[in-house]
């Protein structure tokens, strides 16, 4: 039999369902923004920046959250780099989702004590939450204080640029978030996983 294992400490999910919950107002505050015009907006326009920059600057709080969480928690061990032989392991994921899952192979990195992440899990969560969120949370403040932003970059505008930037960042975590959805649904039941992040037990 599977042992239980208690892996999301209370603080761990509320950050992630405030994250959860807040990123999706930035993501459908920030698309009516984008494709909003003179005359048609998905969200009245002033209303969907004023929403925009107030979950923007909630999700930056609960992200200080988050890495003091990991910082000074025992759950900050699931995010250190393993170097020897980590491009191995993540090969044997791959293979195991595009090849063993459909053949009803064991998963090659069950869930232990001391290993909540599978490899590919582990480089994304580590891509998304110290590499792509940071620069969302930085781009987004800049374009908030925008006289804080470098005018002018080799000709071309540097609010154009951080605007590029936010949005580029923006799109990748949004579609880290449909694969990451997926994934989670890739469980022993395909609720599994978000019952865990419910009640902290895997
Ligand atoms: C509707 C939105 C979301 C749902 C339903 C969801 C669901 C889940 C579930 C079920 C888990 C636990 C399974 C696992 O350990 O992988 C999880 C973990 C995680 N999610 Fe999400 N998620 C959502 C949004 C997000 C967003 C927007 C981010 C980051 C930008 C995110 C980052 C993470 C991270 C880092 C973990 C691992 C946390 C840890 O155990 O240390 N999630 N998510």
């Amino acid at each position: 039999m599977e042992q239980k294992l208690y892996l999301y400490p209370v603080w761990l999910r509320i950050w992630h369902w405030a994250n959860a919950v807040l990123f999706l107002l930035l993501l459908f505050t920030g698309l009516s923004l984008q494709y909003s015009s003179v005359e048609f907006s998905f969200i009245d326009f002033d209303l969907a920046v004023t929403m925009h920059n107030v979950s923007g600057i909630v999700i930056t709080i609960a992200y200080f959250m988050f890495l003091f969480g990991n910082r000074f928690s025992s759950n900050g061990r699931f995010y250190k780099a393993k170097r020897k032989g980590y491009i191995l392991d993540l090969m044997v994921q791959i293979k195991y989702y595009i090849y063993g899952i459909f053949v009803h192979q064991k998963t090659p990195f069950p869930v232990t004590e001391n290993r909540k992440f599978n490899p590919l899990q582990k480089l994304s969560y580590v891509a998304s939450m110290y590499f792509l969120l940071p620069i969302l949370i930085l781009s987004g403040f800049a374009l908030i204080f925008p006289e804080m932003i470098i005018k002018n970059v080799f000709g071309v505008s540097g609010i154009h640029i951080t605007g590029l930037v936010h949005i580029t960042t923006g799109f990748a975590l949004s579609v880290f978030l449909f694969i990451h959805v997926y994934f989670c649904t890739i469980g022993k039941t395909p609720l599994s996983n978000f019952k865990s992040m419910i009640n902290g037990w895997h």
